[in-house]
């Protein structure tokens, strides 16, 4: 196929256009620099210079594709992570944007849209698993992937194939993030936001990256792309510690989060979220069932 792809240098964008390419497919990938596209063709991609906002240049640019994989995103760092006003150009991107890339991949008559979202959607299970049914929850900062799932769904409802892929938190390698709670473990600092006995579920980035490819596969829909044993906080946080090999001194910040309200409710609710679906819809599977694997991969490379 011949799959044009959005946020191509990004975090899981690194990881899918190789993967991508490694499956057999041709891609282009959306460039906004120089240092954007030498990356791209690197990566063995073709770039193209042009806006996420402008349909008439996507139409062009979408011409011949046989799909659109869109990863854009632009997430807050961690330090400004729980103020509203750090997530308006996240927001701008997933809402504005998607509609962007559906209406431009309507009017090139590209068959099928993938477009990225997150479990974070979904509402505090407890101790519950959560598949794709499970009602989600509308708060602010979630607004982005609700709107850009939507874009999807109206994708779908013209006639292509619109197929949501709400991913588990990101690990690896290149997700600033996780390298960050890495460097803290090393430090003796165990993260756990929320309830230690709350559930997180993740997904490496090279997971997310072979979830993309088998996406063009997939029925249209929404499916889980997380891992296959989502961990408590606490044994999260014990896992990451085994992987770099230090004890934890010092575990936190607990409770404190929920001070914040909503503007940290993605970190801290309980999310045990099952991948059934997506395996057995496209025969896909993680190559880190879960953390304890994918960390100790990813304390080698750092
Ligand atoms: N979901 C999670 O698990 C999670 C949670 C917390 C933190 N994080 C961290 O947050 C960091 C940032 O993640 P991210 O998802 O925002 O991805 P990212 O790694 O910053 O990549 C975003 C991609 O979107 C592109 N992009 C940004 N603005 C754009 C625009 N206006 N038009 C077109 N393309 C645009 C970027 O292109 P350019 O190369 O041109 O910039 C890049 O390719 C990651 O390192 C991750 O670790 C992730």
């Amino acid at each position: 196929m011949h799959v044009f792809v959005t946020g191509g240098t990004g975090a899981i964008g690194r990881y899918a256009v190789p993967a991508l390419i490694a499956a057999g497919h041709r891609v282009s990938g959306l460039a906004r620099s120089d240092a954007a596209a030498a990356s791209l063709t690197l990566a063995g991609a073709t770039p193209v210079h042009v806006s996420l906002f402008d349909v008439p240049a996507l139409t062009d640019a979408f011409a011949g594709c046989d799909a659109v994989v869109n990863l854009a995103s632009a997430l807050p760092s961690t330090a400004t992570f729980p103020f509203y006003s750090a997530w308006r150009e996240c927001l701008k991107i997933r809402s504005a944007g998607s509609a962007a890339v559906v209406d431009a991949a309507l009017a090139a008559g590209v068959p099928r849209v993938v477009q990225e979202s997150v479990v974070m959607v979904y509402d505090d299970g407890g101790s519950a698993w959560l598949d794709e049914s499970s009602p989600a929850d509308p708060y602010p900062i979630s607004r982005g992937n609700h709107a850009a799932e939507a874009s999807a769904l109206r994708f779908t409802e013209a006639g292509g194939s619109g197929t949501v892929l709400r991913f588990g938190l990101f690990y690896g390698v290149g997700a600033a993030h996780s390298e960050e709670i890495m460097a803290m473990a090393r430090r003796h600092v165990g993260l756990v936001a929320g309830r230690p006995g709350s559930y997180q579920s993740s997904i490496h980035l090279a997971d997310a990256a072979s979830a993309v490819a088998a996406a063009l596969e997939a029925a249209a829909g929404t499916y889980n792309v997380v891992d296959d044993e989502p961990l408590t906080k606490l044994a999260n946080a014990e896992a990451l510690a085994d992987a770099v090999d230090r004890r934890r001194w010092v575990t936190g910040p607990g409770r404190a989060p929920y001070a914040l309200g909503d503007r940290t409710t993605s970190l801290t609710r309980s999310l045990r979220v099952s991948n059934a679906k997506f395996r057995s819809g496209v025969g896909w599977s993680p190559r880190y069932p879960s953390v304890r694997e994918g960390y100790v991969q990813m304390a080698a490379q750092l």
